[in-house]
């Protein structure tokens, strides 16, 4: 926090404006419309809801509208990112779809264009992906594009985690919310730039940002009295949530620059460990930096196996587990996380088909065995980020 959000959301309390209507919505949506290079931006309460009313647009655009109004993807599968956060693929079954999962490719942890040329060869008649930009790194978005566009598919783009990021696309460095068909950003917690909670759709359709404006405000038909002839959803940000996001909008490039700092501070940090800092395409991608990760290399890896709630490792000379790692950064009141359990891991999705580059590959289980997320809050000091470095350089000793 930086000050500035305590006088918009003050802004808000003295003008009366506690609603979801008021001048931090505006402004916000005008900043992050004009920040990202999309010509509307409709500010929602939660990434999530952002992603569903994304999801259900690209339905009703591609199958027609179901006529009860929450189930435009009832019978149809979708391609998801695998390694992400099951905000982005819950949308898919809120409207009745089944999410098929695209493995990851190794040089940005995201979608693997070959996993979804091999998805489509699959799956012909799938018209739709949902595609996740992991920890603030871009994925490859114009050879993901390009096969959507080979096969007449859209791409809802989950850009949660990576406000502020940008990638060559072609010839032109553009910031990622820009690139699918449908974009959305969180504004939750713990993102680079919060508002407690709250998400951005962002199109370059009027007419769809009309209609989410719409959905998201109980689906109220233009007349006198509460008139409604289609499924509505409370989803609108309120002027509150918008008034933080106001004050925090200005230091988005402060806080990627942190963010890099941190990142680039460990990689020199474990320069001389059988480790490997997330990857990502320097000559095509500025990523946001959002959470530093790292994996152990293969011949560093001491014995661990994970069950689905708890786990066993052994210490051995010189290796070390993620999990063993997590343990001791616990132990000194630090908090680590493992990598996001890949969606086709999840006993939810059990019976959902995965496709992975080729036979026998299973690039986000290998990301999540050897890795984990260190601590990234911008607010860490080089001295603490020294002794989270020490304490993972001891782990291998
Ligand atoms: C990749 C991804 N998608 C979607 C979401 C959902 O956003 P929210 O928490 O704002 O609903 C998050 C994070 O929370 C996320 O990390």
């Amino acid at each position: 926090m930086h000050g500035d959000e305590l006088k918009w959301v003050e802004d808000a309390i003295r003008t009366n404006w506690v609603s979801t209507v008021g001048a931090n919505v505006d402004a916000i949506e005008k900043l992050l419309s004009e920040r990202i290079g999309v010509e509307y931006a409709v500010a929602l309460s939660s990434g999530t809801s952002t992603l569903h009313l994304a999801t259900k647009l690209a339905a009703e655009r591609l199958y027609g509208r179901d006529c009860q109004g929450s189930r435009s993807l009832r019978g149809r599968k979708v391609f998801c990112s695998d390694v992400t956060f099951n905000a982005s693929v819950n949308p898919v079954a809120y409207e009745g779809g089944e999410a098929v999962f695209v493995d990851s490719e190794r040089d940005t942890w995201n979608m693997s264009p070959e996993a979804l040329e091999k998805a489509f060869e699959l799956y012909p008649d799938v018209k739709l992906a949902v595609i996740t930009h992991l920890y603030g790194v871009p994925g490859k978005m114009e050879e993901l594009k390009a096969i959507c566009d080979a096969h007449d598919a859209l791409i809802v783009e989950d850009a949660a985690e990576s406000l502020g990021a940008k990638y060559l696309f072609g010839d032109r460095w553009v910031e990622t919310g820009s690139l699918g068909d449908y974009s959305c950003v969180s504004f939750n917690g713990n993102k680079i730039v919060t508002g407690s909670r709250g998400g951005m759709f962002l199109t370059n359709s009027k007419e769809d940002a009309d209609k989410v404006r719409k959905w998201s405000t109980q689906s109220r038909e233009d007349a006198p009295w509460y008139q409604h002839e289609e499924v509505g959803y409370n989803y609108r940000m309120s002027n509150i949530v918008a008034g933080v996001i106001r004050g925090q909008l200005p230091y988005l490039n402060e806080h990627i620059e942190k963010k890099r700092a941190i990142w680039e501070r460990y990689e020199e940090g474990f320069a001389d460990l059988p480790v490997k800092m997330n990857p990502w395409n320097r000559q095509k991608s500025l990523p946001n930096f959002w959470l530093s990760c790292v994996t152990i290399d293969e011949d560093a890896m001491a014995p661990q196996v994970r069950g689905e709630y708890d786990y066993r490792y052994k210490s051995k000379r010189g290796k070390c587990s993620p999990q063993e790692i997590l343990d001791v950064f616990a132990a000194f009141n630090i908090e680590g996380r493992p990598i996001w359990k890949p969606m086709h891991m999840q006993p939810i999705h059990a019976s959902h088909a995965f496709i992975a580059a080729a036979d026998g590959l299973d690039v986000g289980a290998d990301v999540f065995r050897r890795g984990l997320c260190l601590p990234s809050d911008n607010k860490m000091t080089p001295e603490a980020q020294d002794r989270v470095i020490e304490i993972v350089r001891r782990c291998f000793r």
